[in-house]
Formats: C-alpha cells, sequence, structure tokens
C-alpha cells in the first residue's frame, strides 16, 4: 500500500476487527499512528503489533460517545505528533430487535456511539485535519447504511445518519476549498467480534444470532477489509464498498430502488431469529 508515509492517523475502537487491522495496515504503510477504544485490553494487543514493526503508536482510552474527553484527546493527538492527517471513525456497537419489542435506551445506546460517535471524532479532528493541509475523515457506515433490513433499525439508523453525515462533510469541503478528503465506508459481512459483542432485544438468543452472523454473513477477513479501505482512501473515493457481498447488494438496492424491500423483507427477514 502506498500513500500514507510519514501520515499521522487516528483510528477509534482499534482494540478489535477492523479498526485493529485498520492500524496494522496503516502502520506497514509508514503510517504514525494514534489508536484508541474501550476495550483496553484489545487495544494492548493492537499497540503490541505496531511497536514489533516499529510504528510510533499514542494509545489511549477512549470512549466515542463523551464528546467533552474527544476534543481534549484531538488536542493531544495533535500536540504529541504536531500534525493529524486522517481519522477513521471506526468505533461500533450492533444490536438486533424490532422496533417494537425494542426499547428506547437500546436505540439510544447505538445511535450515541454509532452516529454521535462518529460526528464527536469528525468535529473534534477537522481543524486539525484542515490545519494540517492534507486531511482525510474516513466514516465507517456499513451495507447496512444502504438499505434496511428487519430487525436493524437501530443500527440502520445510525448508519444511514453516517452516510448522510459524511456525504453532506464531503461537498462541504470541497465547496469550503478545504484540503480534506471525506469517504464513506460500507462493509458487507466482516469476520470480526462485531455479534459476539452485539446487544439483542428481550427473548432473542444472542449466541445463536451470533453464530448465524460468523457461519452465515461474514464472509470477508478484517485484513482484507482494512486493505480494501485503504486502497479507496488513497485513491479519494467517495464510496467504498467492502466485500463482494457489499456489491451485489448495492446493486440490487440501485436497480430495484424502494422495491428491495420486498426481497429483503421475504428473504434476508427469514433468516433473522425470532423472539422465543
Ligand atoms: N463486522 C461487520 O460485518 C461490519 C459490517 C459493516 C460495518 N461494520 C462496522 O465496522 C466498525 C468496526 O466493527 P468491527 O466489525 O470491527 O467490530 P468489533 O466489535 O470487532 O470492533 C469494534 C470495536 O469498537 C469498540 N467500541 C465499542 N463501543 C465503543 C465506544 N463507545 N468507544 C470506543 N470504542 C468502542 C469495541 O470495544 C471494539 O474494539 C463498526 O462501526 C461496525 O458497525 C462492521
Amino acid at each position: 500500500m502506498r500513500g500514507f508515509a510519514g501520515k499521522v492517523a487516528v483510528v477509534t475502537g482499534a482494540g478489535s476487527g477492523i479498526g485493529q487491522a485498520l492500524a496494522v495496515e496503516l502502520g506497514r504503510s509508514g503510517a504514525s499512528l494514534a489508536i484508541s477504544d474501550i476495550d483496553t485490553e484489545g487495544l494492548a494487543h493492537t499497540e503490541e503489533q505496531l511497536k514489533a514493526i516499529g510504528v510510533p503508536v499514542k494509545t489511549d482510552r477512549l470512549d466515542v460517545t463523551e464528546r467533552e474527553a474527544f476534543l481534549l484527546y484531538a488536542d493531544a493527538v495533535n500536540e504529541h505528533f504536531g500534525k493529524v492527517n486522517q481519522i477513521y471513525n471506526n468505533a461500533g456497537i450492533a444490536f438486533t430487535g424490532d422496533i417494537e419489542v425494542s426499547q428506547f435506551k437500546d436505540i439510544e445506546r447505538v445511535m450515541d456511539v454509532d452516529f454521535w460517535g462518529v460526528v464527536n471524532g469528525t468535529k473534534a479532528f477537522l481543524p486539525h485535519l484542515i490545519a494540517s493541509g492534507d486531511g482525510h475523515v474516513v466514516n465507517i457506515s456499513s451495507v447496512f447504511g444502504l438499505f434496511s433490513v428487519p430487525g436493524q433499525a437501530a443500527y440502520n439508523s445510525a448508519k444511514f445518519a453516517v452516510r448522510g453525515f459524511t456525504e453532506a462533510l464531503r461537498q462541504e469541503m470541497i465547496l469550503a476549498h478545504h484540503p480534506v478528503r471525506v469517504t464513506t465506508v460500507h462493509p458487507g459481512g466482516i469476520k470480526t467480534a462485531i455479534a459476539r459483542n452485539a446487544g439483542a432485544a428481550e427473548g432473542l438468543d444472542r449466541e445463536q444470532l451470533a453464530n448465524m452472523f460468523d457461519k452465515k454473513l461474514a464472509m470477508t477477513s478484517p485484513q482484507k477489509a482494512a486493505r480494501i479501505i485503504l486502497d479507496g482512501v488513497h485513491k479519494n473515493r467517495a464510496r467504498v464498498l467492502v466485500g463482494p457481498d457489499a456489491k451485489i447488494l448495492d446493486l440490487m438496492v440501485r436497480l430495484t430502488g424502494s422495491g428491495y424491500q420486498r426481497i429483503i423483507g421475504a428473504s434476508l427477514g427469514r433468516m433473522m431469529p425470532r423472539p422465543t
């Protein structure tokens, strides 16, 4: 991978999955890293991998929902490295449950982490990215930011919101002639801990949901996902689709318009475990 030598990159949720793979791949490609997570054990493992290949790394516990802490963190990273070029707003959680049986607090929690976490990270780092003269915001949405499925309303809402926010930001940066590129990433099923870490509405079997994700939906390794994302960032793509499933589903939605709901409701909807 070319194009990352000398860059300072920030990755949230870097203690596992896509975030960990992104941090390692960026480090291998010559970037210096600021990594954070609430999972300090996973984060320490990422730090070890980066140090083993000689990458300059700043490691912090950061909860992306804590706005004040995020603002202070952005200043601290800038101070530490002298500049910041890229932020990967990657930290995220999942939740399964029909709207009828989901609690307000469960929907709010997903929005707090998956949407507001991205807003906090983007706004905290934007002044530093502009000041760097060579910035890039990379926000991780999902294929669930391209179409909705039954049982994923909270996650769908957050990931559609990330897409709306990020696509507006890209246009704003261009209109303002700011030196900040902007990319929205839509992964399909990636083999990470996301389903094992996910919440679920009462009556749903979390183990069964996680097994279904691992066996039927997770297709792409996090390492491969990281390489696809960084290739898209290098090429300044507005939208990066990760995995063959993401490409096929995106095409289906574009070909069928709102008609996709009938197809998905009938097929994917049947696969989802129902409350017992
Ligand atoms: N795995 C997939 O199939 C898939 C598909 C589409 C999108 N995504 C998105 O990719 C991103 C990374 O997910 P992943 O699959 O690597 O999952 P993962 O569970 O392996 O990693 C997510 C990381 O985010 C951290 N995190 C959770 N809440 C946090 C918070 N409040 N503050 C800071 N860190 C927090 C977790 O501790 C974990 O280390 C997420 O935004 C997810 O929604 C994943």
